[in-house]
């Protein structure tokens, strides 16, 4: 309780508790009433005891005028938007409501080529015509980063008409880049709105040491996963507008028709209790914060071995042993009850928590078992050679079809070393870097099937359609007579 009172006002959140107290009798949905009749294990059951829906005074996050048009009000002021919404199904739906409230079928649209697939998936849904732009390499952290104004420069010259640049802010593992400014700058002299996924970057809205939020840099548009960083429930996201160019009425026409028409009440709180968390973080929490940070670096490089990579978020902590994959860290830190955000050939990534000074981590414990799982680590591993990915000469390309056209044209898998000049009907996404090598919609070049082969040598993994074990691609059908 003491807690509670140390943050801010949290409307929402109150009135279910209000509304709680007042033992309310249930002949309405949903149907487990107030967790009475659900067989889960307790402490699920007493959480459904707030699982309400819309009631008088609980007011509708579809028409809000109530409750949840207060709560939404603080998130907009908090992070400094003309307008902020909350998301129950994650950072996926937002990133469909701004393509969607931005480009029609056959508009071009400017894309980071290591977007997240909900972005390739609205794309795809929306019939926009992608024009990709590649992300730079991050030689300290063995990953992809942004794009560099040059090269979106360069697509807007070569595609002035585009409807949106959509770029992802930061990185998984917490690159910003330095030109974000610069190129949403540049995006609004050729008058085109810059849609961010930020759904690593929630809490970045704190200020120093952590980035600037793309939405302080001038972005229309900016999604964020309260759930990756912030306290927030699974699915608990946060979309915020301030822009021009973009119209609200249209992002509020699109969340209407792709969120759920019974948005949960639990996670609609982790919202207001996130953004609530997030605008009390003072100072002090911060000084703390960095302070548990520095002494935990410093505690696990001293476990022999052990080297850790910060990045340009303070949040994220990157975790290597010289001549072992992220792969054989994860099994062993696993193996200590110790779980990573996601591993790589080439290390393993942490989310650290989000400290306040009232609030406790147990990092002397944590570190006795990453010395025992690191301890553990023996025999050889692979080592990972950096592969080279499209676009190989021009900084942008653009695929020959849409995902659309492609959906409606015949398909036929084959050796992808046979595949030269023929168009791939599904993305092959290698990992690392977690790039697509390949877009479905995009021609086959002898450099993608070069790369292709030194990642099965060196056994990347794929995310998309290839049958890695036969060795074959799906490619679309030559038509006779045809090109492709
Ligand atoms: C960059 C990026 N964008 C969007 C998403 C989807 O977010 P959500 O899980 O909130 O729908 C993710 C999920 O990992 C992501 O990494």
């Amino acid at each position: 309780m003491e807690c509670i009172m140390k943050r801010s006002e949290r409307p929402l959140v109150e009135k279910l508790i209000n509304f709680k107290e007042k033992h309310p009798v249930s002949f309405h949905v949903p149907g487990h009433k107030h967790g009475m009749l659900s067989d889960l294990p307790l402490d699920i059951r007493t959480a459904l005891r707030y699982d309400f829906t819309e009631l008088e005074g609980l007011d509708d996050l579809h028409e809000p005028d109530g409750v949840i048009e207060e709560a939404q009000q603080r998130l907009s002021s908090f992070y400094g938007s003309s307008q902020s919404f909350f998301l129950v199904n994650g950072t996926t739906v937002g990133n469909l409501a701004m393509i969607y409230a931005t480009c029609r079928a056959g508009d071009t649209v400017i894309v980071q080529r290591n977007a997240h697939k909900s972005i390739f998936h609205a794309i795809e849904l929306t019939g926009a015509r992608p024009v990709f732009v590649s992300p730079v390499w991050d030689e300290a952290t063995m990953t992809t980063g942004g794009v560099t104004a040059v090269q979106v420069g360069k697509a807007l010259q070569a595609y002035p008409g585009a409807k949106a640049v959509i770029l992802t802010y930061p990185s998984y593992y917490g690159l910003t880049g330095v030109e974000m400014r610069e190129t949403i700058n540049l995006c609004h002299t050729y008058g085109v709105p810059v849609l961010v996924d930020e759904a690593h970057g929630a809490h970045f809205v704190v200020g120093e040491p952590f980035p600037y939020s793309a939405l302080d840099l001038g972005a229309d548009v900016v999604v964020h996963s309260a759930h990756k960083t912030l306290p927030a429930m699974t699915m608990s996201s946060f979309l915020h507008i301030r822009s021009t160019i973009v119209s609200p009425e249209k992002i509020v026409h699109y969340l209407r028709m792709l969120q759920s028409s019974s948005p949960s009440y639990l996670l609609m709180a982790s919202l207001d209790d996130a953004r609530a968390y997030a605008e009390s973080y003072n100072e002090e929490d911060k000084i703390i914060f960095m302070k548990r940070r520095v002494a935990f670096i410093k505690r696990l490089e001293m476990i022999p071995r052990l080297d850790t990579i910060e990045t340009d978020d303070p949040l994220k902590l990157i975790l290597r042993v010289k001549g072992y994959s992220g792969f054989d860290i994860q099994q062993k830190l696993e193996a200590e009850g110790i779980y990573g955000e996601i591993a790589d050939p080439y290390q393993v990534l942490f989310v650290l928590p989000l400290l306040k000074v009232e609030t406790s981590y147990p990092f002397d414990e944590i570190c006795k078992k990453i010395e025992t799982a690191i301890s553990r680590l023996n025999g050889s591993s692979r080592t990972v050679e950096k592969v080279e990915l499209p676009p190989f000469n021009e900084g942008h390309s653009r695929p020959a079809y849409t995902s659309e056209e492609i959906a409606h044209m015949e398909i036929e898998w084959i050796p992808y070393e046979k595949s030269e000049d023929r168009v791939a009907a599904a993305s092959i996404i290698p990992y690392p870097p977690g790039i697509p090598l390949l877009i479905g919609g995009e021609v086959v070049k002898a450099e993608h099937i070069q790369s292709l082969g030194k990642l099965l040598q060196m056994k990347a993994k794929f995310q998309g359609s290839i049958r890695i074990n036969e060795k074959q691609i799906v490619v679309v059908k030559k038509r006779t007579g045809g090109i492709v």
